[in-house]
């Protein structure tokens, strides 16, 4: 090789070299800070308005029961709630955050700020909205042949959105509760700020990623498999694991190796039954349900009321086809004057369209 062709080479090579160390010390020194137990986050009077003072919502019963004699709430625990999605369509890691705040912890709330958020937890002043950016349009295409392109984009763009929140607009925590799936790119992220912050990691399962993306591809896709190990490896390094449900807990015992606990879906204490008296007025009222008041009444109709969130995972056809079989034995069993059926289905979701189109079909 001639001189200058080895000259080259290795100028190049410096140049790559000193990159290199420039951006990995870059990468230390912006590194997010570490939670340290003897700097716990401070409530202060000023925290509350003259308003909030006034609204048991806000917190301020507690501050004002455990603050110390300078006047400034000591919170002994702090946790970051992270949903990978809208804030407002989680329930559940909103009943998380109110729960860990009526207990005097400090909760920063991290997700999507989409629709509208719980009331309770706007209100109280223990609790901190850490909206992650949203994605750009045209990263949400549902499109089935673009998806081997968008989807490792869209995580791309998920990660560095989730870390930005994670790791820099929110103080150190000492626990970090996350809700999987999505478990890409979430459960990477949060170990990752989990081990820089000294963030202990607590995975709340409401489903297993790898199953949700074998209903998109299938069960023995390449992919899917990825996942599954993806999934156990990093539900191994978490310090605890939250179920919906007993089966979920066995599953991840069996399967994961991770001992969980279950803490069963339950309404918060805003919903109550309604009196005979007000559900007439609420029935006669509801546009839905206005034509029908007199008839659900008497009994001559029956009411169902479901949600659901109109993706794969929540299978719509049975409830469907169980419709579809109670119409038929009614109509073949005239004599036996089955009620009629009013049903109703909230929520927003992917697969409404489709559905839609299937009922529409069917009429
Ligand atoms: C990390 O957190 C633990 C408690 O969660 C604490 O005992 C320890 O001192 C912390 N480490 C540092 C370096 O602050
Ligand atoms: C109040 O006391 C705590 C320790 O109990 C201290 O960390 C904090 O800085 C004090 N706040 C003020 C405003 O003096």
């Amino acid at each position: 090789m001639a001189y200058s062709t080895l000259l080259l080479l290795w100028q190049l090579s410096l140049a790559f070299a000193v990159s290199v160390t420039i951006c990995f010390l870059a990468f230390l020194f912006t590194l997010p800070s570490a939670y340290n137990p003897y700097h716990p986050d401070l409530i202060e009077e000023d925290d509350f308005t003259a308003e909030d003072k006034k609204k048991t919502e806000s917190g301020y019963g507690y501050f004002s029961k455990h603050r110390t004699t300078n006047q400034t709430l000591k919170t002994e625990t702090s946790v970051q709630v992270v949903v990978l999605g809208d804030i407002g369509r989680s329930p559940r890691m909103q009943y998380h955050a109110l729960s860990i705040a009526r207990h005097g912890g400090r909760v920063y709330l991290v997700g999507c700020q989409e629709s509208d958020v719980h009331p309770g937890v706007l209100a109280n002043r223990l609790i901190s909205i850490v909206p992650i950016r949203p994605l750009p349009t045209w990263l949400g295409t549902s499109s089935k042949p673009l998806f081997p392109i968008i989807a490792p984009l869209k995580a791309l763009w998920q990660a560095w959105a989730l870390y930005q929140a994670l790791g820099y607009r929110t103080r150190p925590t000492k626990w970090m509760l996350v809700q999987n799936p999505p478990a890409i790119p979430t459960l990477l992220v949060a170990h990752f700020i989990c081990f820089f912050r000294n963030t202990s990691l607590i995975i709340d399962w409401h489903n297993f990623g790898s199953s949700l993306l074998a209903l998109r591809l299938s069960p023995t896709h390449p992919i899917v498999r990825l996942s599954f190990h993806y999934e156990r490896f990093f539900a191994k390094g978490a310090t605890a694991h939250f179920a919906v449900t007993a089966a979920m807990a066995r599953v991840l015992k069996k399967d994961y190796n991770a001992q969980a606990v279950t803490l069963h879906d339950r309404p918060s204490a805003d919903f109550q039954p309604l009196t005979a008296e007000r559900r007439k007025r609420f029935l006669q009222r509801l546009p839905e349900t206005k034509e029908y008041a007199q008839d659900l009444e008497t009994g001559a109709w029956k009411l169902i009321v479901s949600s659901t969130s109109w993706t794969a995972d929540e299978d719509f056809s049975l409830l469907l086809d169980a419709l579809v079989s109670y119409s038929s034995a009614c109509n073949s069993n005239p004599s036996k004057r089955l009620p009629k059926i009013l049903a109703i289905i909230t929520g927003k979701g992917p697969l409404k369209e489709h559905y839609l189109f299937r009922i529409r079909a069917l009429n």
